[in-house]
């Protein structure tokens, strides 16, 4: 549906489960940080000391998947990967030198947005289930050493995949003008549209190209 010049993109509850996840992902992020190297132990200062931090992160975690799981279910058809990705990510290096006209025109997401996705899709699940081995007081019993060990290597190594990812998101949506309040208002300009995602403006406008 459209209002005026600008298309909807996002509905009223779809934003809210995004800006759910993204505060529960930055809180989970900040306070595993805070564990990951001395040198940001500081960080615990946010959640009330080492302590408080230690007790809350895995909460924060589990909440920010269980919200992502949400929105997976409502956007993975959309984020599958298609032949014209393939062409998409040939002609990538065009689109880093700002030469939009050289790519292909491509549907609701381009393969970068669905790369960002999957593997935040991917991250996430990582962290969920190599963090519960190691959750105390509650699931640490049942796991042997050995698995703790790998999964603690693991859980490091996906919130590494997962907060490079989100950087790459935030750099798009600021890099793309107009992109931010697809999120925040829920729409976009027609303009934005035909630009970034022409077969995504012919599909809900029914204009040709
Ligand atoms: C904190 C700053 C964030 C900003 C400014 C932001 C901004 C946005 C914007 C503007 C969109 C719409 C893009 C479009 O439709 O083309 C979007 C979509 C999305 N965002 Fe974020 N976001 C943030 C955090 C997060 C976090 C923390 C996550 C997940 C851990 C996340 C996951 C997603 C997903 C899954 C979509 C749907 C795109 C897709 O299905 O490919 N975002 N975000």
């Amino acid at each position: 549906m459209s209002k005026g010049n600008y298309l909807d993109r996002y509905d009223t509850a779809t934003r809210t489960k995004h800006w759910t996840m993204a505060v529960l992902f930055i809180l989970a992020g900040l306070s595993g940080l805070a564990f990951f190297h001395p040198a940001f132990f500081f960080l615990t200062n946010l959640f009330g000391g080492g302590s408080w931090t230690r007790i809350l992160h895995p909460f924060l975690g589990v909440g920010a998947f269980a919200v992502f799981a949400l929105i997976y279910v409502k956007l993975k058809d959309h984020n599958r990967f298609e032949p014209v990705d393939r062409e998409w990510i040939a002609k990538s290096s065009e689109m880093l030198k700002g030469n939009k006209a050289a790519m292909p025109p491509v549907g609701r997401y381009n393969a970068g947005q669905k790369f960002v996705f999957w593997s935040m899709a991917g991250g996430l699940l990582v962290l969920l289930v190599t963090g519960i081995t190691f959750w105390q007081p509650y699931f640490r019993g049942f796991f042997p050493i050995e698995v703790i060990r790998f999964a603690v290597v693991l859980h490091a190594l996906s919130a590494v995949v997962v907060i490079l990812s989100l950087i790459m998101h935030v750099y798009a949506t600021i890099w793309v003008k107009g992109t931010l309040r697809a999120m925040t208002r829920g729409n976009v300009s027609e303009g934005w549209a035909k630009q970034n995602h022409p077969l995504w403006h012919k599909e809900v406008t029914g204009k040709g190209q």
